[in-house]
């Protein structure tokens, strides 16, 4: 593969607390990074850059580690652009909308989930995510939930069995049912393709005796837990994720003191997912509140049919600053660092020597151009594993 030097950085994000303007993302200037297999091999002044086979001059732009999209929904069938127009004409959100990607995806053939899984993985990469999470929760039997994370795994480690998304029709009034399906066949055909176990823990999906039972038989099986809590109102699902030790507990939206509290207090970390709220039009998560009070904060699209349709991750930047009351270093630490927090990484989301190679460039001399140019294409160069993946 040989060595590969990017150079003429006008601003490199390394992510790396301390050092450079010694602030949590690392800030550099007149900095270089030396590639080699696949991994950052050097990190440092340009004039003192090492010599190396080949060169990516990023002509002056931002050098940030790739996007770490910690929460996305990508194996389904189908869309829901009706049911967006009906939200936009003043319709609530009330997640009802899975069942009908539920039943679209069961129809779909293994072809059609894979295309739309890897276009979506590549759309988002164009956006400059270099590492993604993706659920099942749109199959919902035994044979669905194990074929849509046979697919995922195809394109990332970081898969996660959500079987426990919503009770599907046929289980109607049986909930318990439901449950024991999910603990038992369900996980063991799903646990070879998944690394960690999510549920919907919300009123209309699984309370919180439900969540805790599929959460501790999916530890049980070697899986990590995150989970959907607080979403659409408030409810028991941010502390029994604390509780439980989870890596992340996502939404967030409706939070009791007791709940930041708790979060302030352990190593979950709260996800937000603002491209939920902008496409159910509904209040944003408080991300100041969780941050003042010491919490460890992701951002992450949420990609999916229903409730965030977007695989663009400076867009979720540009809404948490805009409406979240992030500043654009908390939200750009957030997407990346933060990404790789929840997901339990230390490889990605931060750009020091060991670490994957997985960097982009932007078509912008700072961070801050991705709040400050909101919706504008600034992802001019992606590196995956060290290997350049498009321009745009
Ligand atoms: O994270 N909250 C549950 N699941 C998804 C929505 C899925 C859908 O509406 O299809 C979410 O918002
Ligand atoms: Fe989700």
């Amino acid at each position: 593969m040989g060595s590969l030097l990017v150079d003429d950085i006008g601003e490199l994000v390394t992510n790396v607390a301390g050092t450079g303007d010694g602030g949590p993302l690392g800030l550099r200037r007149d900095a270089a990074v030396l590639i080699e297999d696949g991994r950052v091999a050097w990190v440092g002044p340009a004039r003192y850059a090492p010599a190396a086979d080949r060169r990516i001059d990023a002509q002056g732009g931002a050098v940030l580690p790739g996007f770490v999209d910690s929460h996305a929904h990508l194996v389904f069938a189908g869309d829901r652009a009706a049911e967006f127009a009906a939200r936009m004409a003043g319709e609530p959100y009330t997640g009802g909308g899975i069942r009908t990607t539920v039943g679209a995806t069961r129809a779909a053939s293994d072809g059609q989930l894979r295309a739309t899984v890897r276009r979506l993985v590549g759309e988002a990469m164009r956006q400059g995510t270099t590492t993604i999470e993706t659920k099942s929760g749109y199959g919902l039997t035994v044979a669905d939930e194990a074929r849509s994370l046979r697919i995922a795994a195809e394109v990332t480690g970081e898969t996660t069995f959500l079987g426990a998304h919503v009770v599907p029709a046929e289980y109607a009034g049986r909930p318990d049912d439901y449950v024991g399906l999910v603990c038992g066949p369900m996980l063991a055909a799903a646990a070879p393709y998944a690394r960690w176990v999510d549920v919907f823990c919300e009123r209309g999906a699984f309370d919180a005796d439900h969540a805790r039972a599929i959460l501790t038989v999916g530890q049980a099986a070697g899986l990590g837990v995150r989970l959907h809590a607080n979403q659409l109102g408030p409810g028991p699902g941010v502390q029994l994720g604390v509780e439980l030790g989870a890596a992340s507990v996502d939404h967030c939206t409706h939070l009791s003191d007791a709940d930041v509290d708790a979060l302030a207090g352990s190593t979950t970390v709260a996800t937000l997912l603002p491209g939920a709220e902008f496409s159910t039009r509904s209040p944003y998560p408080d991300a100041r509140r969780l941050l003042d009070a010491g919490v460890t904060v992701a951002l992450a699209t949420d990609c999916n049919p229903g409730s965030s349709y977007t695989s663009s991750m400076p867009f979720c930047v540009a809404l948490a600053v805009r409406e979240m009351r992030m500043t654009p270093a908390e939200a750009v630490w957030a997407a990346t660092a933060g990404g790789a927090r929840a997901l339990r990484r230390d490889d990605v989301g931060v750009l020091r020597p060991g670490a994957r190679a997985d960097l982009i460039v932007l078509d912008a001399p700072s961070h801050l151009h991705l709040a400050y140019r909101p919706g504008v294409p600034l992802i001019s160069q992606v590196l995956h594993n060290g290997v350049p993946q498009c321009r745009s």
